[in-house]
């Protein structure tokens, strides 16, 4: 089946579900449904709509404890079952043993992918492809609510500067511009043309807001954001998110400026529904009332709980073992502490929620529909594609890629992670069911078939971590490897690199050492896996790097003619990398953050002031160049490009005008290929100091060997405003602009239009 039938199949076939499904309700409807249902219940009940449980079925007398919960009514939402046939059990409790009947939501870390696994969100973003991320999150959706999930915790929108951070993972990298087109496209994904609709699930951008500044990159530490930076770069996306309809918010763990997020009334309350118009719930992370306590800005649970729910935070996520805390703010109506209404006005929106997903009428899920939409074959080929989309090509000397199947007779992959189905996902992978799942050598064997010579070594082996990934208690299906004695494997390595016609190395980090809680204080690969690339690269035969890693290794110093990163490619991966190695897929991708030298140079951003001695901004460190390894927005093809003619149609603007700019854009190699044509502005003057670029504008366009296209970019108003931190106000300012348009954040042809009453 064609790529563009199995896809429109996948994404337009009508379900059982949405067969059967009534038109959405219109909110006076579902506001008169909450109100009756609120009139019947009492505060107890309420809280426990504002209470969510980790509800592992696997532990007996945790599931049990909590069962008894509901049948008191005192849970309005579960995370972590993802069995169907476990989601109709603690439903049916729900509904026929308790008092009113209320179905419970059931929640998941849905972050790229359900079953089918998709690329690391890093990666996605990386395709620079916002219609493709949109698609690959309705996938996810489409599975996930066969199997009775209502809501994904994602997508993760926080921006970071310091990819030390192990959460990089699950975001769109360093710039607000990509950050927003990719979180407006996973809510659009995830939730598709309205909350409820069918084989859709609601969209909760987290974690609001900044987390992703933690301090040193450290997860949990606090994040010390100006107001500039806090307006122009970190909130940018989840506005975008909120306009995009998003029906749930979470709140991060950590302090912002010294006020915990989850009792944060500016952000919960002033920006997100006073601003910004949010009109869903908003969850903490999970643990993130009780930690108010650790924080030391409450003096226990109850007082906890009821900061949290005065700052805006609608339900508390409630880690194993752990006491709700919620039930205090039942007790404050109680005694008259707390007005009935501040109660009700938290428990509508989750109500709400439930009646516009159709639980009230359609609670239960079918578990054999859900298998057979969970191993649909359209998923799979709309991983592969997507991860084929998401790679960087970093370096291609000699063009040494693609590799020419027709000559070759042998090739050794080496590597700790060339035989790993389990890497190839990535992180916020639980031992469910992944069974299609490949490593990178069994693509290039399946791909290559019995006439070329297909010789693997493991070379050496990724140390564990010193401090264990909080995740390593769900990865119950890993098998603990045989030892290896690295210098043996490093001279097998050697060994079959020189007997073979090329090598593929398929180096970077183990899936756990990204995510939460996996942080690195270094770039370097870890283990002996840079000393095996060198001693491979040293036969002289052609080495391909393919790097798995969401961080930005320290490899520029290597002398691997070619280096392709693939992030974690998910379940499709093994495939998706043969196609890209062999010339059946061109990498297109480009990076969306800056590629450090090495983590020392962190927080990183292309995006920086011009300062007091822009000519030497390179030099500010007197032992090495701060130069990055590569630009933000960088990435190679197999073909080339060219850019010629940059027309600016409206050189002089008034203000609140838009500004209409064209380029050609040529595709000068010898192969088809896809190039992100990338629109970077500059303000010249203004009451601030602003950028030397920022993104403002990107295409991704497929291109025929010798064609040209002319694009054509507008920069809105609204690409010209910032938040000025000397009128503490937005502000869009009358100034000379500069623009340059090309294939990365270094892009050479520019222009410029003035912005004048
Ligand atoms: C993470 C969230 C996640 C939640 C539930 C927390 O520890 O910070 O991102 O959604 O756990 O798994």
């Amino acid at each position: 089946m064609g790529l563009a039938l199995s896809l429109a199949l996948a994404l337009s076939r009508p379900s059982d579900a949405g067969a059967q499904a009534p038109p959405p309700p219109s909110d006076a409807t579902v506001d008169a449904r909450v109100d009756a249902l609120l009139a019947q219940m009492n505060p107890e009940e309420k809280a426990g709509q504002l209470s969510q449980y980790f509800y592992f079925v696997q532990s007996p007398p945790m599931a049990a404890a909590i069962e008894q919960q509901m049948k008191a009514g005192r849970v309005g939402a579960v995370l972590f079952t993802t069995d169907p046939r476990q989601v109709n059990r603690a439903q049916r409790i729900a509904i026929e043993q308790s008092r009113l009947k209320i179905p419970l939501l059931f929640g998941f870390d849905v972050v790229h992918g359900f079953r089918t696994i998709f690329p690391a969100p890093i990666g996605m973003a990386a395709s620079w492809d916002p219609a493709l991320v949109e698609r690959s999150q309705a996938i996810a959706a489409r599975e996930a609510r066969a199997a009775g999930m209502h809501w994904a915790f994602g997508p993760m929108v926080d921006i970071t500067l310091d990819p030390r951070w192990g959460r990089v993972f699950e975001g769109a990298g360093e710039d607000p511009f990509l950050g927003s087109a990719m979180a407006a496209a996973q809510v659009r994904g995830f939730q598709g043309p309205y909350i409820g609709a069918p084989d859709h699930i609601i969209a909760g951008p987290k974690h609001f807001a900044g987390y992703g500044a933690a301090l040193g990159g450290r997860d949990y530490d606090e994040a010390e954001i100006s107001d500039q930076q806090l307006h122009n770069l970190y909130l940018p996306p989840f506005k975008a998110a909120v306009e995009a309809g998003a029906g749930n918010i979470m709140a991060a763990y950590m302090a912002l400026n010294g006020v915990p997020a989850a009792a944060n009334r500016w952000l919960l309350t002033d920006v997100l529904r006073k601003e910004w118009g949010f009109k869903g719930w908003v969850v903490s992370d999970a643990g993130g009332v009780a930690s108010l306590v650790t924080h030391g800005v409450a003096r226990d649970g109850a007082e906890a709980a009821l900061k949290a729910l005065g700052a805006g935070t609608n339900m508390e996520m409630i880690p194993p073992g752990q006491a709700a805390t919620m039930p205090a703010v039942a007790a404050a109506v109680a005694e008259g502490k707390l007005p009935a209404a501040q109660l009700d006005a938290a428990v509508r929106p989750i109500l709400a929620a439930k009646f516009r997903l159709g639980l009230f009428e359609q609670p239960y899920v079918d578990e054999a529909r859900a298998e057979a939409v969970m191993n649909d074959p359209a998923h799979r080929v709309a991983a592969r594609v997507a991860a084929e989309r998401s790679a960087v090509l970093l370096r291609n000397e000699g063009a040494v890629l693609p590799l020419d199947r027709t000559r070759l007779r042998s090739l050794a992959v080496i590597g700790p992670l060339a035989d790993s189905a389990r890497d190839i996902m990535g992180s916020w992978v639980f031992d469910l069911n992944h069974p299609q799942a490949r490593s990178v050598l069994a693509g290039i064997r399946a791909k290559l078939g019995p006439g070329v010579r297909v010789d693997h070594a493991e070379g050496v082996r990724i140390p564990p971590r010193l401090h264990p990934s909080p995740m390593a208690a769900l990865e119950r299906n890993k098998p603990a490897p045989p030892p290896l004695d690295e210098t043996a494997g490093i001279a097998r390595a050697v060994e079959l690199a020189r007997q073979a016609d090329a090598a593929v190395l398929v180096l970077g980090e183990t899936q756990e050492m990204s995510g939460e809680m996996a942080s690195r204080a270094t770039f370097d690969l870890p283990g002996r896996q840079r000393e095996l690339l060198d001693a491979v690269t040293a036969t002289g035969k052609p080495v391909i790097v393919v790097l798995m890693t969401v961080r930005p290794l320290t490899i520029h110093d290597s002398k691997a003619p070619a280096i392709l990163d693939v992030w974690y490619p998910g379940s499709e991966g093994g495939e998706a990398v043969a196609n890209l190695l062999f010339g059946d897929a061109t990498p297109g991708g480009k990076l969306p953050y800056t590629w450090v030298r090495s983590a020392a140079q962190l927080p990183m951003t292309y995006a920086r002031l011009p300062s007091h001695d822009p000519a030497r901004a390179d030099q500010r460190y007197q032992e090495a160049s701060n130069a990055p390894a590569w630009p933000f927005g960088f990435g190679l093809s197999y073909t080339t490009f060219a850019y010629s003619r940059l027309t600016v149609l409206t050189p002089k603007v008034r203000p609140g005008e838009p500004v209409s700019v064209t380029v050609d854009l040529t595709n000068t190699g010898s192969r088809p290929g896809e190039e992100v044509a990338q629109l970077y502005l500059h303000q010249r003057l203004g009451e601030a100091s602003r950028p030397v670029r920022q993104l403002k504008g990107f295409q991704r366009v497929a291109l025929k060997p010798g064609e040209t296209r002319t694009l054509r970019f507008t920069i809105t108003p609204a690409d010209l405003r910032y938040w000025n931190a000397a009128r503490r106000d937005w502000v869009a300012e009358a100034s000379p602009f500069d623009l340059w348009i090309g294939g990365s954040s270094a892009a050479e042809l520019g222009g410029s239009f003035a912005v004048a009453p």
